[in-house]
C-alpha cells in the first residue's frame, strides 16, 4: 500500500497567511529552515492507481496539481481519486470537498455527525448537489471500530477517537466519541495496515491497541505543548480545547511522545502540524528529541510504502 501526504499542516498551514510568529516570519524569510505546509490531507492507494482521498483540504486543488499520481489519466475527464474518507467535519478537511465540484459524482464516506454538520451549519453537501452531487456512505463509529468497508481495493475502518467537533458544530462541547474518528487502513494483499488519527485528544486503551496493530502510524502533531498558543500570544487556546493531544507531557497527562515511545509500529509519524509548533524548524532541539526518538515530522509529498 503507498501512503502520500498532500498537506501535512494544521487549519490554517504553515507560514499561516495572517501570522508573524518567529516560525511563520522566519520560514518566510529564510531565517528559520523549515518546509511550507500546507492543510490536512491524505490519499492512500492499494496499487498506484484507485486512490482514496483522506480528507479535502482548503488546500486540495494546488495538492492534486503537485502530484502526477493523481492526475487524470483515462479519457477527456477523469480522477484517480475513487472516494474521499473525512475524519470530521472541521474546516481544514472539508473546504476542498467544493473543489472537487465538477468532478463525477463524489462518493463521500463519513460518520452520521459529520454528514449532519455538513448538510446543517456547514451545508457543503447541500450546495454540491448543484455540481457533481454526493453519494453518502454513512461509517457510524462504534466503540472498538465500526464496519470494514472496502474501497478502491483496500479496507478502511473508522475507529472513534477523542477529539472535539468543530468550533461551528453545535455539538463542539459535547465531546461525543462519535464526532472524531481515525482511521484503520489495511491491505488485503499483505495485511499490513496504517492507522491515521490527525486529531487525536488522548491516548486510551482503544488508541494504544489501534497504534500497535500497525505497521505505520500517522497521529497527531499539532502541538508540541499545552499552552503553545497562548505562551507565543497567538490566541487563548490551549491543546485541549481545541481536541489535540501535545507532543509533551502536560496537566492533562503523558503527551503523544510517550504514547509512540510505547508502540511498536515500524514507522511513527506526526501529521497535522500547526505552524506554532518549534518541529517544524529542521535545526530546533525539538526535531532533534523526535530524531532520537526514531519519530518522523510528515512533509507535503511525503510517500510512504507499506
Ligand atoms: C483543528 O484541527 O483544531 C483545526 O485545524 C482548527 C482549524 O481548522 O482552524
Ligand atoms: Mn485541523
Ligand atoms: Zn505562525
Amino acid at each position: 500500500m503507498k501512503i502520500l501526504v498532500l498537506g501535512s499542516g494544521a487549519g490554517g498551514g504553515f507560514p499561516q497567511w495572517n501570522c508573524n510568529c518567529r516560525l511563520c516570519a522566519g520560514q518566510r524569510t529564510g531565517q528559520v529552515r523549515a518546509l511550507p505546509r500546507t492543510q490536512s490531507s491524505m490519499a492512500v492507494s492499494a496499487d498506484g492507481e484507485r486512490w482514496v482521498l483522506l480528507n479535502a483540504s482548503p488546500d486540495i486543488g494546488a495538492q492534486l496539481r503537485a502530484s502526477p499520481v493523481l492526475w487524470p489519466r483515462h479519457g477527456l475527464r477523469d480522477s484517480a481519486i475513487e472516494a474521499v474518507v473525512l475524519m470530521d467535519s472541521q474546516i481544514d478537511h472539508v473546504a476542498g470537498l467544493l473543489s472537487l465540484r465538477e468532478g463525477s459524482r463524489l462518493q463521500l464516506y463519513c460518520t452520521p455527525e459529520s454528514h449532519e454538520d455538513l448538510t446543517g451549519s456547514l451545508p457543503l453537501l447541500k450546495a454540491l448537489e448543484s455540481y457533481s452531487g454526493v453519494n453518502w456512505h454513512p461509517m457510524p463509529l462504534e466503540p472498538g471500530g465500526g464496519a470494514w468497508h472496502e474501497i478502491a481495493g483496500l479496507r478502511l475502518q473508522a475507529v472513534p477517537v477523542p477529539g472535539k467537533a468543530p468550533p461551528y458544530s453545535p455539538r463542539r462541547q459535547a465531546e461525543a466519541r462519535s464526532d472524531n474518528a481515525a482511521v484503520l487502513i489495511e491491505d488485503p494483499a499483505s495485511g499490513r495496515r496504517v492507522f491515521y488519527a490527525p486529531g487525536l485528544a488522548r491516548v486510551g486503551e482503544a488508541e494504544r491497541r489501534c497504534l500497535d496493530g500497525c505497521d505505520t502510524v500517522l497521529v497527531d502533531g499539532t502541538f508540541w505543548s499545552e499552552d503553545e498558543m497562548v505562551a507565543a500570544g497567538l490566541g487563548k487556546k490551549h491543546a485541549a480545547d481545541m481536541g489535540h493531544l501535545p507532543q509533551c507531557d502536560g496537566p492533562h497527562g503523558p503527551g503523544m511522545l510517550r504514547a509512540l515511545d510505547a508502540c511498536a509500529a515500524r514507522r511513527k509519524v506526526l501529521i497535522h502540524i500547526n505552524n506554532s509548533n518549534p518541529i517544524l524548524d529542521e535545526d530546533g532541539p525539538e526535531r532533534a528529541e523526535l530524531v532520537r526518538r526514531g519519530i518522523e515530522v510528515a512533509f507535503d509529498g511525503m510517500e510512504l510504502e507499506i
